[in-house]
């Protein structure tokens, strides 16, 4: 090695290559087609029970956050990607969406639309979480919500549309479920809650103290060491509801035992954002022999009280859930659900030689255009490794174009399954190979 490279070398390694940010992935192509198959089963199950798309900013005012979210949530308080904007604006990258859709209901006067307005969206959040599996500072959320009924009928549906899209994926799933009331039974029940828990305040650890007199509801979901025997003698939520919390949970059950939606009642799901009131819910995903794992897929309530504090009318009652669109596709692999990656095709190009390949360009887009379902390879030279993918692909007819075909204007249809080849003139093929994959 030379003076000269010995320099070259140590500059090199000066670089650093850059790195994505923790927390933060790339999709990458081999993972397209899980993607998919999510986002069409989105978009099925949305489209199906008349849900219109939104596509909202990533970007919103703070304040939206605060004032529905909860200041004293997890979210709010450590989560949220906040910062000013050059024009000194307090603008935070959304880490839900609900918030979003309630200031676009109220924003395009949307009550002035046959109610319940229904709406889905698709869509990255963001949250400074600490990473771990399953759990991303960068996700994605696939959520539904309906705007403008309190008919328990819509709190049954929206967990019926999560279950059958899942079954559909090939994830087996659950529902947690339970109802937290009205603001005014909550608040008794809290008082209730607090003086319970102050009993034990010495056992307490530093967080759930704090929650004790921030956010005591939270309480319930603190995993905590020792909590879990404190959390069994605690009152439990579903005996303070008012009667019209009360029986507008036990239709969404019957509604849900009618539709055989497997679910179980959990009297501690308290969910960690401020907006939500009676139904609420966690989808959990079971293994075959119904155990639970600890990430939930999805997560949703009712929030009848969201719209007014943020400025709407007053009663304007709303459901929704989100699922996690990585912790769905982490659950299909899971689960060992395998789908296809490349995309089905009839039709394999092959060509040898530079002539055949430039004119292989001009050929392949005919074929494009007409819409038959055509791949290529035109990287590569040998015929045997282009009609091997092609077999690979299976692929029904595949197309060989060489030099001599060139100059002649002719090609070569291949029968992938009997192997028998026909030469015909250019002009013709793409008719012919319609014709011959009975399109035409
Ligand atoms: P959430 O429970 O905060 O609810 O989030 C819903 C789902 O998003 C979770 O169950 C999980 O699958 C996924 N998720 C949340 N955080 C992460 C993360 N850090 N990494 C990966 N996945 C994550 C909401 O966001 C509410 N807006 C749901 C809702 C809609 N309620 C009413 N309407």
């Amino acid at each position: 090695m030379n003076a000269q490279s010995d320099k070259e070398e140590v500059v090199k390694k000066k670089i650093k290559t850059p790195q994505s940010l923790r927390g933060f992935k790339d999709v990458v192509p081999e993972h397209e087609a899980y993607w998919n198959a999510v986002e069409d089963a989105a978009r099925n199950v949305a489209t199906d029970y008349s849900f219109g798309r939104i596509r909202l900013p990533i970007l919103e005012p703070t304040t939206l956050f605060e004032r529905s979210v909860g200041k004293a949530t997890d979210i709010v308080e450590k989560e949220m990607y906040t910062f000013k904007d050059p024009s000194e604006a307090r603008v935070t990258m959304r880490p839900e969406a609900t918030a979003s859709v309630a200031r676009a209901y109220i924003e395009h006067g949307m009550l002035n639309k046959p109610q319940p307005v229904k709406m889905w969206y698709f869509g990255q959040m963001f949250r400074h979480d600490r990473p771990q599996a399953g759990r991303y500072r960068q996700f994605h959320q696939f959520g539904l919500e309906a705007i403008g009924s309190a008919d328990p009928i819509l709190d049954a549906q929206m967990i019926i549309m999560a279950h059958r899209m899942l079954q559909g994926l090939g994830v087996k799933s659950k529902f947690l479920i339970n109802s937290i009331g009205t603001e005014d039974s909550r608040r008794e029940y809290i008082m209730e809650l607090v003086s319970y828990f102050k009993q034990f305040r010495k056992k307490l650890s530093d967080v759930d103290k704090k929650r004790l007199t921030k956010n005591p509801l939270r309480l319930l979901d603190s995993k905590e060491e020792g909590m879990a025997e404190l959390k069994a003698d605690a009152p439990q939520i579903l005996d303070w509801l008012d009667e019209d919390s009360k029986q507008h949970f036990m239709t969404v059950i019957e509604y849900l035992d009618e539709a055989e939606v497997p679910y179980e009642l959990d009297p501690f799901l308290v969910r960690g954002l401020d907006y939500y009131t009676r139904t609420v819910f966690e989808i959990v995903q079971v293994d075959d022999e119904g155990v639970k794992s600890q990430n939930a897929l999805g997560g949703g309530g009712r929030y009848d009280t969201l719209i007014e504090q943020l400025g709407g009318r007053e009663d304007t009652h709303a459901i929704g859930l989100a699922m996690g669109v990585e912790r769905i596709i982490r659950a299909m692999k899971n689960q060992g659900v395998v789908l296809p990656k490349d995309r089905e095709i009839d039709v394999f190009f092959c060509q040898l030689g530079d002539a055949a390949r430039r004119k292989g360009l001009v050929v392949f887009e005919e074929f494009r255009t007409a819409g038959v379902k055509i791949a290529e390879a035109f990287g590569k030279g040998s015929l045997k490794t282009q009609l091997e993918m092609a077999d690979k692909r299976k692929s029904k007819i595949a197309l060989i174009l060489g030099q001599k075909e060139v100059l002649d204007g002719t090609i070569i249809i291949r029968d992938m399954e009997s192997g028998g080849q026909e030469i015909v003139n250019m002009d013709k093929v793409v008719d012919l190979v319609q014709k011959q994959l009975g399109g035409k």
